[in-house]
């Protein structure tokens, strides 16, 4: 009910003298601190809005191109009792980014990133783990079916001097997969210091198709990462902190800045992988040629899908192959990606493709790939609800004695995850590659429809995912799914699950000296 303007009037009579000191008194208790608050938060804003100035990458066109793409050496191994056995030292080091001096960081075997691993699957690999780091890490093999106990999740910290033997047998078809730490609440800090490398799966199916294969050839890793740099060249890592994390305004490419690739081949094959913590890349040639992409994170499309870009959220993969004229040059670079998923980037380069000026002939991109099972929930043993928002997962952040989830070995489920925030996230599931059965309802595009561990999620969208636990029941030791948004998944926006037996009990334990300190406060 309101009054009219007379009636308000004639209904307050003016206040005596001492009740208006006291209005003025209440009025000014109440603007002060607003005016303060609204101070605040300007200058945050401003805050804000420089550092995301500071985090963006010199305008598409701007790089000079003078280095090298470095190519991560392959891993040695050496076969022991029918066991493929490899090596690999996290350790410290420094190296050369910028000019105002050189960047402490971590790599496996050297100063950054680590060397890739190969294996053929059918084999049984060991890696011998010896942390030569002076804290606990933990090392991760981000998409590999394999039992939890080898998975290198937070549940797995290797003490500094101590060795971690992980064996498993290579159980998945041919793949770009790769490691990284997942060290509880510190994940984002050891893979932003350069612990990263490339898994490589083969088999046999992949092995008889005509497409670029050899390593450092016509075949590259392409790990691409986003910095920024204090002025005497160590990394800044806490700068730019916004709701996603860290954004660099260097861009990285297997730990080279602005980079060219010699490239001797008709075609080449780029092993796309985003390595960066918070970074969406929409990935496309400057001149926007097309290019095959032929696979996704668990391996194969079923034919090759024909584009002019390819979104990449962090931890997705990604191969392509590009077809080069001899004596040409294209720059790769992240277009302004879908606004679904960031609004506000401008383009920015990533690397330089140089061909020679006679190119080795490449056969056709074959037109069929692989054969993949049909994506079909018809048997699903149950469906579940993730809902992503701010720091957590259906309103609960990752607590290392809890399983959120307990699945049955030999089943498949629906689990349909929902981004609850009109900002990105992404959602990861460790030990499976999952089929997207639908994105808001409607079938997924064809970059999508393969083998997936990782996917972004745009803002406010609903993707149902037809996940399968084929093998390796354990009740004790649990799997990880998250989003690979690494601060995110610091933050708790993490849950376990377990693969048991039917009607095994799950006996999921705390880690000893895990405090669970998250949830006491
Ligand atoms: Cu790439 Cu749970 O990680
Ligand atoms: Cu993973
Ligand atoms: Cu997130």
């Amino acid at each position: 009910m309101t009054l009219p303007p007379a009636a308000v009037s004639a209904a307050a009579p003016p206040a005596p003298p001492r009740r208006r000191r006291r209005r003025r008194l209440v009025i000014a208790l109440v603007t002060i601190p607003l005016a303060v608050i609204v101070l605040l938060v300007g200058a945050a804003g401003i805050w804000f809005a420089t550092n995301a100035v500071r985090a963006t990458p010199p305008p598409a066109g701007t790089l000079d191109f003078s280095a090298p793409l470095a190519v991560p050496p392959l891993a040695p191994s050496r076969v022991e009792h029918g066991v493929r056995v490899f090596e690999l030292t996290p350790q410290e080091g420094s190296s050369s980014f910028v000019t105002g001096g050189e960047t402490p960081t971590l790599g496996y075997d050297g100063a950054y990133l680590g060397p890739t691993i190969v294996a053929q699957r059918g084999e049984t690999v060991r890696v011998d783990v010896t942390n030569g780091l002076s804290d606990p890490t933990t090392v991760h093999w981000h998409g590999m079916h394999l039992p939890a106990a080898m998975d290198g999740g937070p549940s797995s910290p290797i003490a500094p001097g101590a060795t971690w033997h992980p064996e498993w047998t290579i159980d998945q078809p041919a793949a770009t997969l790769w490691y990284h730490p997942h060290l509880h609440e510190r994940t984002r800090e050891q893979v932003d210091a350069g612990l990263a490398g490339m898994f490589l799966v083969r088999d046999d199916e992949e092995s008889a198709l005509p497409l670029p294969r050899e390593y450092g050839v016509d075949d590259f890793p392409v790990i691409v990462q986003d910095r920024s740099f204090h002025s005497d060249g160590s990394f800044a890592g806490g700068l730019g902190m916004q709701f996603d994390g860290v954004l660099g305004d260097t861009i990285l490419v297997n730990g080279t800045v602005a980079p060219y690739l010699e490239v001797g081949t008709e075609r080449v094959r780029l092993r796309l992988l985003n390595g960066s913590s918070a970074r969406m890349y929409d990935l496309a040639f400057a001149d926007g040629r097309p290019f095959d992409l032929i696979a996704t994170d668990g391996g194969l499309l079923e034919e090759p899908v024909r584009a002019t870009d390819i979104p990449l959220s962090p931890g997705e993969r990604a191969e392509i192959v590009v077809a080069m004229s001899p004596g040409e040059r294209v720059v790769l670079r992240s277009q302004a990606p879908d606004p679904a998923l960031h609004a506000g980037w401008a383009a920015f380069d990533v690397m330089e493709l140089r061909a020679a000026a006679s190119l080795t002939p490449s056969p056709e991109v074959p037109t069929r790939l692989a054969s993949l099972p049909a994506a079909d929930d018809a048997d699903a043993a149950t469906e579940r609800t993730f809902v992503m928002s701010g720091h957590s997962i259906n309103d609960r952040e990752m607590d290392l004695g809890r399983a959120d989830v307990v699945a049955t070995v030999g089943t498949s489920e629906v689990w349909t995850v929902r981004n609850g925030n009109p900002l990105p996230h992404s959602f990861h599931v460790h030990d499976t590659q999952f089929r997207i059965l639908s994105v808001d309802g409607a079938p997924p595009p064809p970059r999508l429809a393969g083998f997936k561990d990782t996917i972004a999620l745009e803002g406010e969208r609903e993707y149902r995912l037809l996940v399968r636990f084929e093998d390796y029941a354990d009740p004790t030791t649990p799997y990880m799914y998250h989003c690979h948004l690494l601060w995110h998944e610091d933050q708790g926006m993490m849950g376990q699950f377990l693969v048991v037996e039917p009607a095994q009990r799950p006996d999921l334990k705390r880690p000893e000296g895990d405090t669970d300190d998250r949830h006491d406060h």
